[in-house]
This record gives C-alpha cells, sequence and structure tokens, in this order.
C-alpha cells in the first residue's frame, strides 16, 4: 500500500515535469538586476493614447508593460549590462497577445551595441510563441560572456516582452577604488588588495576601464601609466611598452619626472597627464 502509494507520487511528478527547454535554468546562477541597466531597441512602438512601448518596460517588473517595436524589416532588443556578464540562461514572459510570437529568434550575447558578427555569440534559439508562460532558454552548451543580451528577429513580426529577466554573474576584470589618493599611494592599495593599478593595452581594455571611470567621484581615475624622464619614455606598471593609446589631442608625449597618466571619467575617457600629488580615485586590475 505504502509503496504503491510512492510509486503512484513518483510518476505524478515525473510527468508534471517540463519536457521542453523552458524548463528552468541550470541551478546555482545569481538573478542579474535588471532595473539599472539600460535597454534599447530597434523602434518604439505608440498605442492610440500615446504611450510609447520603450525597451526598458521589459525590465520594470511588472509582467504586464510590455515592450513593442514597430514591424521592422529586422527587430531587435538589446538590454546594455554595463559590464562583463558570464550569462547562463535568459527568462523571457509575454501575455496571451495573437501579435506575440518570438518562436525563430535568437537570442545573442555580445560585446558590441551593433552586434557585430566577431563579437557577437548565440546563446538560444527561441523555439516557442512565449505567451502567458516564463520561458527560460539556457545558453547553448555553456554560459556565454558578453555585455549586450539581444533578442533578434529577423522574420517578419514584432519583439515584444513584457518581462525579461536572467541568471549569471559578474566578471571584474577592473575594479574603481573610491578613494582619493596620489598615484604612489594609489599603486600600493592596488598590489595591496588586489593585482595592481591597471594597464591598457589594447581598445577593448580601454572600454571596460572607462565604464568603471564612469563611477569615479574625482574628474580623472589613475592608471598605472608612468614616465621614465630619464630615458623619456611612458611604461606600464606591468613592463609593457605603449602601443595602443588613448591621449587626449593636446597632450603632448613628453613629460617630467612627476608625471603620471589619468583616464578622463567622462567623455571618450582619453588619457591626461597628471602630477602625483594629485589625488584621485584609481582603478585596479583584481
Ligand atoms: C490565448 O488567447 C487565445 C485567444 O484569445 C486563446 O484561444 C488561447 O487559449 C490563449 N492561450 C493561453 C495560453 O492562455
Ligand atoms: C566579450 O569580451 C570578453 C572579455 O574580453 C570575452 O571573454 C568574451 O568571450 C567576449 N564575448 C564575445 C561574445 O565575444
Ligand atoms: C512568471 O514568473 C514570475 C516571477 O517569478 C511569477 O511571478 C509569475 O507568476 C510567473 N508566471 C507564470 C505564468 O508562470
Ligand atoms: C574625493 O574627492 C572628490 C572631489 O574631488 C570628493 O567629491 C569625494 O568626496 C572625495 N572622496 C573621498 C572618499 O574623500
Amino acid at each position: 500500500m505504502l509503496w504503491s502509494l510512492l510509486f503512484i507520487t513518483l510518476i505524478g511528478r515525473s510527468t508534471q515535469q517540463d519536457p521542453v527547454t523552458s524548463s528552468g535554468c541550470s541551478p546555482g546562477w545569481e538573478t542579474i538586476k535588471l532595473d539599472d541597466k539600460v535597454a534599447f531597441q530597434s523602434s518604439d512602438a505608440t498605442n492610440y493614447y500615446g504611450v510609447k512601448y520603450t525597451a526598458d518596460r521589459a525590465l520594470d517588473g511588472n509582467y504586464l508593460t510590455c515592450s513593442e517595436n514597430l514591424n521592422d524589416h529586422i527587430s531587435w532588443w538589446t538590454v546594455d549590462l554595463l559590464g562583463l556578464y558570464e550569462i547562463s540562461c535568459i527568462t523571457i514572459y509575454n501575455i496571451n497577445q495573437s501579435n506575440i510570437d518570438l518562436s525563430g529568434a535568437r537570442i545573442l550575447i555580445g560585446n558590441s551595441s551593433e552586434r557585430n558578427a566577431a563579437d557577437t555569440t548565440e546563446c538560444a534559439t527561441i523555439n516557442t510563441k512565449t505567451s502567458r508562460e516564463n520561458n527560460t532558454f539556457n545558453c547553448e552548451n555553456e554560459p556565454k560572456w558578453g555585455r549586450y543580451v539581444t533578442v533578434y528577429k529577423d522574420t517578419p513580426g514584432f519583439v515584444i516582452l513584457c518581462e525579461v529577466t536572467m541568471k549569471g554573474r559578474k566578471k571584474e576584470p577592473f575594479k574603481l577604488i573610491k578613494e582619493n589618493k596620489t598615484w604612489e599611494d594609489a599603486l600600493y592599495h592596488c598590489r595591496e588588495e588586489h593585482m595592481d593599478l591597471v594597464s591598457i593595452l589594447d581598445e577593448e581594455t580601454q572600454g571596460w576601464v572607462g565604464l568603471e571611470a564612469q563611477k569615479a567621484d574625482t574628474p580623472f581615475v589613475w592608471l598605472g601609466l608612468q614616465y621614465i624622464c630619464g630615458f623619456g619614455f611612458w611604461i606600464w606598471v606591468n613592463d609593457q611598452c605603449v602601443f595602443f593609446d588613448q591621449w587626449a589631442p593636446d597632450e603632448t608625449r613628453t613629460a617630467d619626472c612627476s608625471t603620471r597618466a589619468a583616464m578622463n571619467k567622462g567623455g571618450n575617457h582619453l588619457w591626461y597627464k597628471k602630477s602625483v600629488y594629485d589625488k584621485y580615485n584609481f582603478i585596479c586590475a583584481v
């Protein structure tokens, strides 16, 4: 009697489980906070009352307000996570509405807002209409790294998203330290607490460091770039020479002995020569 009851319970359980891919995210991943991130889409639809169905409505925590674009040739919706994330899965909820059908659309993860093929990879293809249910799509094979998550549809129809959530974890290769220190003290701090003061060897790193610099509360942030005055050249604290640079146009390459490089908090995050005695926030490689 007890055994047959247990048997029925087990059968009941297994038939309840959803056989399709929407059965949930693999365990162990945190929900990524999205309400402070920036979303945009191929175009904004507007209703009769002038309400715009903007991209951020998919992130507002309200499952009844949706983002919607016009019937574009290619429809897409993108969220900028404002940092590098390892993304495990994405969950999409939609209301039941006749024009909602995301089947065939692709979820892309990438490092450029233009979805350049070179730095964009596919997480999953959407295989259901996604109406009136939470559909979870796990990134195929393995979690994917990137800053932008895009729902991309190149077949006729709209991209309508009532709520998007995702799980993953932030990868922080660089960390802004919001303390005002001279260059030397900043260097000691980074070497003590983390790896080193940051060295920027390519454009991609410049981009990630720029994102951190934006959060600074000083107008500049220290970089690990110093002037070796006896020899008259700049060198990174990790001993690399300067092949990639982002000097402001009016900054000459020669300097005096008490000069180090700092990145502008705003604009294009150009580099400026600053006195070692100035006190700024700084960015450590972690
Ligand atoms: C969605 O709406 C249609 C038409 O109103 C209805 O036939 C269908 O059963 C609904 N689907 C769900 C999942 O509620
Ligand atoms: C995005 O950049 C990170 C860091 O360089 C890299 O690990 C990741 O593979 C890139 N993602 C894609 C989709 O190219
Ligand atoms: C979808 O997920 C949200 C958040 O977990 C939950 O509140 C809601 O009830 C779910 N909706 C359905 C139809 O499962
Ligand atoms: C650092 O300096 C800035 C202005 O230059 C100031 O707004 C900020 O409060 C200072 N931070 C600390 C931790 O003292």
